[in-house]
């Protein structure tokens, strides 16, 4: 019996070294030895086109959470797919994504300065943080040291990434399993002020709610008549700027759409039926948003932290669409 605890014990200690090992914490100047220019680099790269092309900067923010929601922050959104393998690009959700050759831009000049040592799951949390804070929004310290990995599975994407028609108690176990908090969920919903959606993400909102030619009664009908013109019954080509107006700028208008029911998506709705959503929404209403831009980079740094990679494991990607 002592032997049996010893031995239970020995493997408990192991296991737990081992998880250490492989789960060092990510650090801010983590590559400050090793390539000290990584944001200044990063940051020209995501300049050079976020400023002559303003709309990328959503695709990138929405990159980086599609990456972190599957398989963690691991850089597998990034992935091409090959021979008889789809990846998590391939997943409908992701193919409306946009703005890979800012990410294969700042590798690329990285890989003259640094070669093999900044991971592209690092470079995309970098790149979020400097398109957002270009359109106006904004900044804070990314920690990093995250790995690439070497899988990306298509389904994995279609299971794992929050569907638009999400109500609140799904939202709240989907983003709760991978650690992250109401707050959060609020707060990073915030990324709506940026951006377009297509028709089909909402459309049975404006047409056929419950199957019945119905509207959503959680969406305001004057905002639905609006919609109506633009999104035709089925329409999947059409897109709609889900922040009217100010939808290539970062601000906290996302609040007060939300507030008017007038966000796009069940989800987006999904934040009026809990009472502590419903309270950081009206609170950035009524304080014209004092605290969305501070809490915006906390909870993203949160979001960065998700199933990462780091010490040993995964690689560090000689292309970022492709595995060493
Ligand atoms: C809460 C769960 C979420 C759901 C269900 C959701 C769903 C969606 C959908 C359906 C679209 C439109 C896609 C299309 O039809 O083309 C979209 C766009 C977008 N989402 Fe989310 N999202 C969520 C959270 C987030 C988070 C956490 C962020 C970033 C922090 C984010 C950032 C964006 C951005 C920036 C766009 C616009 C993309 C563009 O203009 O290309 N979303 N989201």
């Amino acid at each position: 019996m002592a032997t049996l605890k010893f031995l239970l014990v020995f493997i408990l200690s192991l296991a737990f070294a081992f998880g250490l090992a492989n789960s060092q914490s990510l650090q801010v100047g983590f590559y400050k030895k090793t390539c000290p220019n990584v944001e200044a680099i990063v940051k020209k790269a995501t300049t050079d086109f976020v400023s002559r092309t303003p709309t990328l900067a959503a695709p990138l923010l929405r990159m980086h959470f599609h990456d972190c929601f599957v398989r963690g922050c691991d850089g597998s959104v990034l992935l091409n797919s090959t021979k008889g393998n789809q990846t998590e690009k391939d997943a409908i959700p992701n193919q409306s994504l946009r703005g890979f050759q800012v990410i294969d831009a700042a590798k690329s000049a990285l890989e003259k300065q640094c070669p093999g040592i900044v991971s592209c799951a690092d470079i995309l949390a970098l790149v979020a943080r400097d398109a957002v804070s270009l359109i106006n929004g904004p900044t804070w310290q990314v920690e990093l040291g995250r790995r690439d990995g070497r899988v990306s599975i298509l389904l994995e994407a279609i299971r794992n990434l929050p569907n638009p028609f999400d109500n609140f108690a799904t939202l709240k176990s989907s983003f709760g399993a991978l650690g992250l908090s109401v707050k959060d969920i609020v707060v990073l919903s915030g990324g709506h002020t940026l951006g377009v959606s297509h028709c089909f993400s909402f459309g049975s909102r404006l047409y056929n709610f419950t199957g019945k030619g119905d509207t959503d009664p959680n969406m305001d009908q004057n905002y639905i008549g609006q919609l109506k013109t633009k999104c035709k019954p089925n329409d999947v080509t059409t897109t709609v700027e889900m922040d009217p107006g100010s939808a290539k700028s970062f601000d906290t208008d996302y609040y007060t759409m939300v507030s008017k029911r007038r966000g796009l998506f069940v989800s987006d709705a999904a934040l009026l039926t809990d009472s502590q959503t419903k309270a950081y929404v009206l609170s950035q209403l009524n304080s014209r948003g004092s605290t969305f831009f501070k809490d915006f980079g906390v909870s993203m740094v949160n979001m960065g932290k998700i199933g990462v990679l780091t010490g040993k494991s995964g690689e560090i990607r000689k292309h970022c669409a492709i595995t060493n």
